[in-house]
């Protein structure tokens, strides 16, 4: 079998293109504040990429950019003056924070209303509640919208999840556990990983080592998506780095039924769910009923 391949990067342009209508006729627009501390340069570039897509939709977006020894005292001081700015509809912290800082502090600072991330405690209780009111985790949400362009209905399928962070293992188990599957959280201390993955319908992997889930961890006809986002060393590219993902495509893609590439699969869908959040934020704050638009979307 040769898998279809799931393109992220069209699917996350068609999301785009809604999100822009959506956005054209409103008097004052949605915004974003983005908070990067430190020089992690992939931190940089993803914090370019999201200004970049904000600009492009008629999101507002300002960055605010410190360097590493920032205090924690300031960080929050920081975050209470956009808590309090009406014209914020949404705040983002890029993550990793350098160590000094606590990143569980100060995500916890954020108001629940404006947590862009969906990763304020208070939103990640919802979520695992399947309450409505939860701001779903971007990634996440992006892989389901992924998951369900092949497959509408995930009711009693077996669905494997490789990672258990908050950013996107505990919350995609949640979100599949929302849809009917049933899910298992696989991580580093997994005993017997490759049989727990072979059973997998639905194998997400988020594991952070490059192309680690080769066939032997797929079922024949899985649907297959790799949230990896792994640079390896290659001089021969003008970046000295090139993109893989955790899953090693080629292999992979000769016995899972659907794939999403990397990069053009996840990446692009994680951006999209941002401006959507940044919307629902929008829209919430401003005690406005959600557009029928923005709510199909999701
Ligand atoms: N670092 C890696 N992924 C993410 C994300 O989705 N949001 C933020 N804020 N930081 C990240």
């Amino acid at each position: 079998m040769v898998a279809k391949i799931i393109d992220g990067k069209a699917i996350s342009q068609g999301l785009q293109q809604e999100i822009k209508s959506i956005i054209a006729p409103l008097e004052d627009k949605p915004s974003l504040a983005v908070i990067l501390v430190g020089n992690d340069p992939a931190s940089a570039v993803y914090v370019r990429a999201k200004a970049k897509t904000c600009g492009a939709l008629g999101i507002g977006s300002n960055q605010h950019i410190f360097n590493k020894n920032i205090t924690e005292d300031s960080l929050l001081a920081l975050i209470d003056e956009l808590n309090k700015d009406e014209k914020v509809h949404g705040i983002l912290v890029q993550l990793p924070l350098p160590k000094h800082l606590s990143e569980e502090k100060i995500l916890a600072h954020i108001a629940p209303e404006k947590d862009v991330d969906g990763f304020h405690a208070m939103n990640a209780g919802w979520l695992s509640m399947g309450s409505s009111q939860a701001i779903v985790p971007c990634t996440p949400m992006g892989c389901r919208v992924l998951i369900k362009s092949v497959q509408a209905d995930l009711s009693g399928k077996d669905a494997v999840v490789i990672g258990r962070s908050n950013i996107v293992g505990k919350p995609m188990a949640n979100l599949l556990l929302q849809e009917n599957c049933t899910v298992t959280v696989a991580h580093s201390r997994t005993q017997n990983l490759q049989d727990i993955c072979r059973n997998a319908d639905i194998l997400v992997a988020a594991v952070g080592k490059s192309e680690m889930i080769t066939a032997e961890y797929v079922k024949p006809g899985a649907l297959v998506i790799d949230v990896g986002m792994n640079r390896v060393l290659d001089e021969s590219t003008a970046k000295g780095y090139r993109l893989t993902g955790d899953v090693k495509f080629d292999d992979v893609s000769q016995k899972a039924g659907y794939i999403t590439p990397v990069p053009g699969g996840v990446g692009p869908m994680t951006i999209a769910c941002l401006m959507v959040n940044t919307c629902l934020c929008y829209f919430k704050q401003k005690h406005q009923p959600v557009p029928e638009g923005l709510k199909r979307l999701l």
